[in-house]
């Protein structure tokens, strides 16, 4: 296992692990389903909670996982395995959540490749119906070949080639280069969405607290985007911060993480709610917020093509940099626990996870509309889609999340994970009795509500 840790190397600087955590958390969770989850829960009332659960759930679980690879220096599995044998599988399930993320990531990711070009070759087709030539890409109109296939593949292609050679030197390069410009970006973009003639009743919608509007649903919604948002219950951030030194805060870095991952998702619901308002583009349309209703904004501002160009290309970075997270840990548990060679394994686990993510765009129009699988004699079956989301962002995810809490609050311990988070008392950490309580009784007890609830009211994401 050394080996295999000196080969990954360690990340070059704080900073360094800091973008690149930000880079595995800030991905299309935060600007492709984050604004659609807002709008769709009562806006304004949904950011609270949100925000409420990132501060108390999200940083509870970011900070167990932090100590978990910090203090054993190993991948999800093998942290988990040293500390106590018996649940390593945790780690394990971590692996299959991820590797069905990353089937409708890839997919996703291609489109905003597919957006890139359109943007450089046919911005003015994209102009005449933005909306109709996102239905395209998803195969309204025969095939999606684009959508489903070639686009994808280039996507999944890029992130394994990057994994095929080894992350840390090329994700610390890339995040501390990009993610600073993708927040100026969201920020000028956000701006400009807000100053839309038009846009006022989407902040409004934004800012205003109704809690009326609030419900069980929201919680649950809430706290199972957070976790996807936040990378947590699939050991991503064991296997980040397995690459830091002692010297390193761990407290204050959880804190900047999450600050960091909640900021990009607020700024792309400000600029994306506004602009749904502006345009009066469908706003029923769920994964077509990043898409169709964009193409829209940046048709109505001038230089808007150029703005488009570079959204779709900070989009698609901050897409590979969480791809390239999820990947690495399915790619090293295989190579680390089964012994496989790592570039063959890049290429099988990828093959699998193409093909079963073509069925993800196929399933949000083409199959819809040819009536295949899930229509059949008139019994409707979920969307591929929506089913993979519940899957993992409803129930595997936060499974993940309890067995991290339970096992540092009840099997490890929270004195020797408060002593590893403090690096041996060196830093102060005065919420140290509020943290073992939520690790050991209120996160727990919160995530296994949002299990339950996923498993009784069945299948409500949006
Ligand atoms: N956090 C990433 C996003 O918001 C997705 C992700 C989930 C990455 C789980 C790693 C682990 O898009």
């Amino acid at each position: 296992m050394s080996t295999t840790i000196e080969n990954r190397g360690q990340f070059g600087s704080k900073l360094g692990f800091i973008l690149s955590a930000a880079g595995s958390a800030v991905g299309l969770g935060n600007i492709w389903k984050f604004p659609g989850k807002a709008y769709n829960n009562g806006g304004g009332s949904f950011l609270v909670i949100y925000i409420l659960m990132v501060a108390i759930i999200g940083t509870t679980v970011m900070l167990a996982e932090f100590v978990l690879g910090r203090k054993t220096q190993k991948n999800a599995i093998g942290a988990l395995r040293e500390l106590n044998e018996k649940y390593s599988w945790v780690g394990g399930l971590g692996v299959l959540t991820g590797f069905i993320i990353l089937c409708y990531y890839c997919q996703v990711g291609g489109w905003t490749i597919k957006y890139i070009i359109a943007y450089l070759t046919e911005s003015a087709t994209v102009y005449a119906d933005p909306t109709a030539y996102f239905l395209n890409m998803l195969g309204v109109n025969g095939f999606p070949l684009q959508g489903a296939i070639i686009f994808p593949l280039i996507f999944l292609a890029l992130t394994s080639f990057i994994i095929s050679r080894g992350v840390a030197d090329g994700i610390e390069k890339l995040s501390k280069f990009l993610m600073p410009l993708l927040f100026i970006l969201l920020i000028g973009l956000m701006i400009r969405a807000c100053t839309l003639p038009g846009a006022g009743e989407g902040v409004a919608y934004m800012l205003h607290f109704d809690p009326s509007k609030i419900n069980g649903n929201s919680f649950l919604v809430a706290l199972g985007q957070a976790f996807f948002s936040l990378s947590l219950g699939m050991g991503v951030m064991i296997t980040y911060a397995s690459y830091l030194s002692k010297e390193d805060n761990l407290i204050s870095n959880t804190g900047v993480v999450c600050v960091l991952d909640t900021c990009v998702a607020l700024f792309a619901g400000f600029m994306i709610i506004p602009a749904v308002c502006a345009t009066g583009i469908d706003p029923g349309m769920g994964g077509g917020f990043a898409f169709a209703t964009l193409a829209g904004v940046f048709m109505s501002i001038p230089g808007g093509t150029i703005f488009g160009l570079l959204f779709y290309s900070l989009l698609f970075f901050a897409a590979i940099t969480s791809s390239i997270s999820i990947l690495e840990g399915t790619v090293a548990f295989l190579v680390e626990e089964k012994g496989m060679e790592r570039k063959k394994t890049v290429v099988y686990v990828s093959m699998v996870l193409f093909v079963i993510g073509v069925f993800y765009t196929l399933s949000q129009a083409y199959m819809n509309i040819k009536g295949i699988w899930w229509s059949l004699d008139g019994v409707q079956f979920p969307i591929l889609g929506d089913f993979m989301e519940y899957l993992t962002d409803r129930l595997l995810l936060p499974f993940g999340a309890f067995f991290t809490t339970v096992f540092v609050g009840w099997i490890w311990g929270t004195d020797n994970a408060i002593k590893e988070a403090t690096s041996d008392g060196k830093y102060k950490f005065s919420l140290a009795p509020a943290w073992a309580f939520l690790v050991k009784f209120a996160a727990p007890i919160a995530i296994l509500c949002i299990i339950i609830a996923g498993l009784f009211l069945g299948m409500s994401i949006a």
